[in-house]
């Protein structure tokens, strides 16, 4: 197995194939022991690890901080309420403060694009983002190539068609940068005014039209809109956003039955999909929750050295 060298997870682009390849095997090695009854291995043993999340997060963090438990680190967690920023604290100060407690990793998760890549450059632990602005979610994005390779075999030649505000989407940009990485086919579709000028450049091609975006698809990733991140209302409303762009029962029927329906959550049922959809027999979403649990141990052990099958007996 090759060596692991990267200090720090701060985007799909500057991953190579073959890290993403390292990342994926070494998640499929975690799924074990999320299954045994004792859920726990020595491997992260003395390691300290310190989740920052200055934006709310149900999946992401949670899974981070399972992830930390079940490879026996330390781990430690502070949100923006919780902590001195609401006193006017800078996040270079309450990075470098963090920091003069010796942590092994720092987890963050920022409302400004970039801001995982300042504490990297300034910081000697390891850094994580687990999110940063529009710019880039990789966690998630390595979770969501696990889900497709489990599902079919491979991520080469498969058929991904990410539907919804791409524009805002930094799951979108990542998914499209690693999906593409890895040899599947991206296709994207939305409003207008929700699909980035350039798109193209990305590697993605652009659907004119949902009912074509999903009726050859492979994977039907649904994403939200990014309410949070739109400055004006980009549509009329909800209920032509859902005419036009949900995934509803009728559109549905225009799935290869073997196709999967992807979501990173939050959803926002009867919006971008229909709730009797989002529980239906071809929904792989809680398997993209499990999977993002065993991908963050892959990434702990990994970026902490670990090369040996025993730390995981
Ligand atoms: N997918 C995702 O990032 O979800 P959370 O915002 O709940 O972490």
């Amino acid at each position: 197995m090759m060596a692991w060298t990267k200090k720090d997870i701060l985007d799909i682009e500057s991953l190579r194939a073959n890290e993403i390849e390292l990342i994926l095997e070494t998640a499929v090695g975690m799924y074990e022991i999320s299954e045994r009854p004792v859920k726990k291995v020595p491997a992260l043993r003395g390691k300290t690890i310190v989740l920052f999340f200055v934006e709310p997060s149900t999946r992401t963090r949670i899974s981070f901080d399972i992830a930390a438990k079940r490879l026996s680190a330390d781990c430690v967690s502070i949100s923006a309420s919780s902590s001195s920023i609401v006193k006017g604290e800078t996040l270079m100060d309450t990075a470098k403060n963090l920091e003069a407690m010796n942590p092994d990793i720092i987890v963050v998760r920022h409302s400004s694009a970039g801001a995982p890549h300042f504490l990297a450059r300034n910081l000697k632990a390891c850094v994580i983002n687990a999110g940063d602005g529009m710019h880039a979610h990789p966690t998630q994005a390595l979770l969501d190539m696990l889900t497709v390779k489990r599902k079919f075999g491979r991520i080469r030649d498969v058929n991904i068609s990410i539907i919804g505000d791409i524009s805002h989407s930094r799951v979108a940009r990542s998914d499209i940068a690693g999906f593409t990485k890895m040899g599947a086919v991206v296709t994207v579709c939305g409003p207008p005014t929700m699909i980035p000028v350039g798109i193209e450049t990305l590697g993605a091609l652009v659907a004119p039209n949902m009912d074509e975006a999903v009726s050859n698809a492979d994977v039907v990733m649904m994403l939200r809109i990014q309410k949070e991140r739109q400055k004006d209302m980009l549509f009329p409303s909800e209920r032509e956003y859902a005419a036009l762009y949900g995934l509803t029962a009728k559109r549905l029927r225009l799935l290869r039955p073997d196709a999967v329906i992807m979501h990173p959550g939050p959803m926002n049922r009867g919006v971008e999909i229909a709730p009797e959809v989002a529980d239906g027999p071809q929904t792989v979403i809680l398997d993209q929750v499990t999977n993002g649990v065993a991908v963050r141990m892959a990434l702990f052990y990994l970026l902490s050295g670990g090369r040996h099958n025993a730390d995981m007996d």
